[in-house]
């Protein structure tokens, strides 16, 4: 098993304690729904179209679009499929096991594209191209591709800044805490930033203060415990680029149409970009 396919199998197992923002919320889903209707609302009136779907995200599998519309998800984790996808439904959804940077192979096109946080899965900016070339090749002429995108500030906070405000309960939610920690701790958004890495500096705060608990709230040490066995080995990586950064990859296969941020606290670094696809010469 890859260190990939490991991550995603344990993630599987953790996925419904998983918070927001790391998982979606219902309002992330209706942004990515009402993106991808107004992407549609300017092109040609299909009678069928096709719909790809990056992951097995469950509020995005679940997405009601309407007759004529076929979702295929695309996810390289059986584990995740297993454990997440709400089953083949004929000539509505169906999910199959595939690489999204190899998606041509599967011998589908699509009139759009979706995903929660798959950007930050790759590479920056060869990984990200790479998807986004494959994506080109699968989607028609003027397709939409909506994706919500984990974003870094354009000032980096320093993660013993992050672990200090949770040790001082001043953070909401667990999952609000990871992600502040992951973009923090990232030094260059090339370099990415590697679980076990992130796990060294949450350590380093622990050992100099001296602090005989991992989060300092007992609600999260169970939490927080996991966490950080499933992060001390991995060479899994992440990368947060800022939104600007992201356009500037972005705007050379597609042309941005909307960005939405949700309502929930962080909702600015967790914004839903919609583009279509430039014409194909
Ligand atoms: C959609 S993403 C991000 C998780 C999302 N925030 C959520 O709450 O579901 C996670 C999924 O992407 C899949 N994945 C990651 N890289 C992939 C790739 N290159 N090709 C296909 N699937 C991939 C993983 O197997 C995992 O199931």
């Amino acid at each position: 098993m890859s260190e990939d396919d490991k991550i995603w199998a344990q993630l599987a197992r953790v996925y419904h304690t998983y918070g927001s923002p790391f998982k979606p919320t219902d309002e992330d889903s209706r942004l990515t729904k009402e993106a991808v209707a107004s992407g549609w609302n300017g092109a040609a009136d299909i009678p069928a179209r096709s719909l790809l779907l990056m992951g097995v995200t469950p509020l995005l599998a679940s997405l009601d679009w309407g007759k004529g519309v076929t979702v295929t998800a695309v996810d390289s984790s059986k584990a995740m499929i297993d454990a997440l996808w709400p089953g083949d439904v004929p000539g509505r959804r169906r999910a199959v096991r595939g690489d999204w940077r190899d998606v041509r192979s599967l011998g589908y096109v699509y009139d759009a594209a979706i995903g929660d946080g798959v950007f930050n899965l790759m590479g920056f900016p060869d990984g990200l191209r790479a998807l986004l070339r494959a994506l080109s090749e699968v989607l028609r002429d003027g397709g939409v591709l909506v994706t919500r995108a984990f974003t870094r500030p354009a000032i980096r906070e320093r993660p013993v800044d992050v672990l200090t405000q949770m040790y001082q309960g001043q953070i909401e939610e667990f999952s609000m805490f990871e992600l502040r920690l992951l973009m923090a701790a990232q030094s260059g958004v090339q370099d990415g930033m590697t679980l076990s890495a992130a796990a060294a500096m949450w350590h380093d705060v622990i050992r100099a203060a001296g602090a005989t608990s991992l989060t300092g709230e007992a609600r999260w040490e169970t939490q927080a415990t996991e966490t950080l066995q499933r992060w001390n080995e991995s060479t899994f990586a992440m990368t947060f680029p800022t939104l600007e950064e992201i356009r500037n990859v972005v705007c050379e296969e597609f042309v941005e149409m909307s960005v939405a941020y949700p309502s929930y606290p962080l909702g600015e670094r967790c914004p839903t970009v919609s583009w279509r696809l430039r014409r194909k010469a």
